[in-house]
């Protein structure tokens, strides 16, 4: 492919490592249709601003940025061209593959959670899929803002979630959670079907279930009292930035937990294809310029 050229008001940045999301693999397996071919896989980056466009003034040569690219911008390359919108200064106390960790799963994590769900001190959240890529970051992040912590999970992730903020873990593979939590505020889905349909009737009045796979039948929020909403995560860099400011402080932390060189991209959707990875799987695109 071409080098990209940064058009006035964009910028270059050149990847050092691209996280990996079920999305890759589901694009890959032509589940979007509009897709223009040939495309550039990858969703998430981490790397160096190598290029600035006319009249941009927010970024400069040399920052060393996270963003979320949109698709078919291409995280799995040397080289993307983005609005700085979607761009923000990567945590100091990090490095590049941790921080291509963040950006699609920690802003649909950041999103569903705070700006949809409105998730508050004290309230009550059940987290499906806690140990995925968004999970973890969800339960980090309603530990933070001082939530009390549900995770769904098999047993095997179930000590390792409580070590990252979880207060109780429900085994899914042994356990109906519908069962065992009632009356909570907010239920954030990240499984669908059977799991999304039975999550209705954990809610309290008023309460929200978000999911991120899932579409809201019409009519069903009405008649359990509470509300709902599909994700559709955005790329931001106002909130990037205060998703770094909380890692900086250390009060969370990506957990990546496969890093594979990007000749391996294949592998990488291997893993994430079978639904059951912990945290995430990151690409590494170059070496580390440090
Ligand atoms: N709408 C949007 O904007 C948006 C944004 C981000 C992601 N998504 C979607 O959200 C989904 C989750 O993304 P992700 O990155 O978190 O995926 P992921 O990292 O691949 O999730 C894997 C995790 O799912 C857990 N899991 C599998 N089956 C489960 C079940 N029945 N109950 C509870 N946990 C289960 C596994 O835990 P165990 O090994 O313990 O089973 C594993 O840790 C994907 O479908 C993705 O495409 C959508």
């Amino acid at each position: 492919m071409p080098e990209p050229q940064p058009g006035p008001g964009e910028i270059r940045i050149r990847i050092i490592a691209a996280g990996v999301n079920p999305m890759d693999w589901k694009i890959r397996s032509g589940y979007i249709r509009e897709l223009p071919l040939p495309t550039i896989m990858g969703l998430d980056v981490a790397g160096l601003v190598d290029a600035v466009g006319q009249g941009e003034t927010s970024f400069q040569r040399g920052d060393q940025v996270f963003a979320k690219v949109s698709i078919g911008q291409g995280g799995y390359a040397e080289y993307t061209v983005v609005n700085p919108a979607q761009v923000a200064q990567k945590p100091r106390s990090i490095g590049f593959i941790e921080s291509a960790a963040i950006p699609t799963a920690g802003l649909a994590a950041w999103q569903s959670l705070f700006d949809i769900a409105g998730l508050e001190r004290g309230q009550s959240v059940l987290i499906h899929g806690a140990a995925g890529g968004v999970g973890t970051l969800a339960v980090q992040f309603a530990r933070w803002k001082g939530a009390y912590v549900i995770g769904t999970a098999s047993s095997k992730n179930a000590e390792f979630l409580k070590s990252i903020g979880s207060d109780e873990v429900i085994d899914y593979r042994n356990q109906r959670f519908e069962e065992i939590v009632s009356n909570l505020d907010v239920v954030l889905d990240t499984i669908g079907g059977d799991t999304f349909e039975r999550s209705w009737g954990v809610l309290k009045p008023g309460g929200f279930l978000v999911s991120t796979v899932a579409s809201i039948p019409e009519g069903v929020p009405q008649k359990y009292g509470v509300r709902a909403k599909t994700l559709m995560t955005q790329a931001d860099g106002r909130e990037l930035t205060q998703i770094a400011a909380i890692i900086d402080e250390q009060k969370i932390k990506p957990i990546v937990t496969t890093v594979l060189p990007l000749i391996e991209a294949q592998k990488a959707h291997e893993m994430s294809e079978s639904r059951h990875a912990r945290g995430k799987i990151v690409l590494r695109v170059a070496e580390d310029p440090k």
